[in-house]
């Protein structure tokens, strides 16, 4: 059966259906569903009935799966699924300063572990429990952003590289580190424009991981970055998933930012549960990247690093 796209604004973000995503897929399907995700970028799957371990069977079709970091006991088995929650190991909502900022990380624009060297392609979302209003999840399109820049601007980002830092963007969260530290710790470089594979179409590279443009006085680097964001994020480019349970929503980082939407993170339960697909051919080992991050991290944070990196 053919697939059904919905799409959401012209030509970013489609709702998809008609394929049973909790079983093994056709060959056929999976190329058609991957061509779905090169062209809208983000995709949304209603009610899609999946589990932890089906989420993690499908999310293989699109590569490798990162592992997610265990610095504390988790309520997940599985070490693909990243959890996205605001609840403790007993299901329990925690309400800690921690996690508020790490909410308000989330709802800065985003890509998904920029600071890697090795980039997250995919982000697969799966909603467990949601509150009352659903809660919102919001996507950004990078490639027709990039598009629509004034000639003379994307002559002047030819070549420009960013350089991305998880640090830096726990710091514009509100956690207690200074420039120097984080200046002592790893970070990744990455073009700020670059050709979306998928697609063949070119897209912007940015967002709160990116810290500086590498060779560029800081002032102006932030500023640049802070004003290709503000474009990218004009609501003609930009728009919401009203969340149900079940619904899974799948990104490609490498197109789109995203920024959570807002919730009473103290009084709202809220289990989302995300699987993540590294770039690249796959590792000869597991892919557990954010294992070494955190021990080259090794000084202090005022604020524990979170157990699901954004
Ligand atoms: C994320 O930033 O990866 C998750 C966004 C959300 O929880 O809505």
């Amino acid at each position: 059966m053919p697939l059904t796209i919905k799409p959401i604004l012209p030509g970013f973000g489609a709702e998809v259906s008609g394929a049973d995503l909790t079983k093994p897929l056709s060959e056929a399907l999976r190329h058609e569903i991957l061509d779905v995700q090169h062209e809208w970028g983000v995709t949304v799957w209603r009610n899609t009935g999946l589990d932890d371990e089906s989420h993690i069977a499908f999310s293989r079709m699109f590569g490798h799966l990162e592992l997610a970091p265990r610095p504390r006991p988790s309520r997940h088995r599985h070490r693909e699924i990243f959890d996205a929650s605001n609840l403790d190991a007993e299901g329990a909502i925690i309400d800690t300063e921690a996690t508020r900022l790490i909410k308000k990380g989330d709802r800065i624009w985003h890509t998904d572990s920029s600071y890697m060297e090795k980039r997250s392609a995919y982000s697969l979302l799966l909603a467990h429990e949601v509150p009352p209003d659903g809660g919102q999840t919001w996507f950004a399109d990078t490639r027709t952003a990039y598009e629509d820049l004034p000639q003379s601007m994307k002559d002047r980002l030819e070549g420009l590289v960013g350089e991305n830092s998880y640090w830096w963007s726990r710091k514009q969260a509100g956690f207690a580190i200074t420039e120097e530290e984080i200046d002592a710790r790893p970070s990744a470089r990455h073009p700020l424009v670059h050709v979306h594979q998928g697609s063949r179409r070119k897209a912007l590279y940015i967002a709160a991981h990116t810290r500086d443009i590498v060779g560029m006085p800081r002032e102006e680097g932030r500023k640049l970055l802070a004003e290709l964001t503000a474009h990218a994020t004009q609501p003609k480019y930009v728009f919401a998933v009203t969340w149900g349970v079940g619904d899974l929503t799948i990104w490609d980082n490498l197109c789109t930012m995203h920024r959570g939407g807002d919730f009473d993170v103290a009084r709202d339960r809220r289990d989302m549960r995300r699987t993540t697909v590294r770039e690249g051919a796959p590792p000869s080992e597991p892919d557990d990247p954010f294992a070494d991050l955190y021990a080259a991290g090794a000084a202090p944070l005022s604020q524990p690093a979170p157990a699901r990196p954004s």
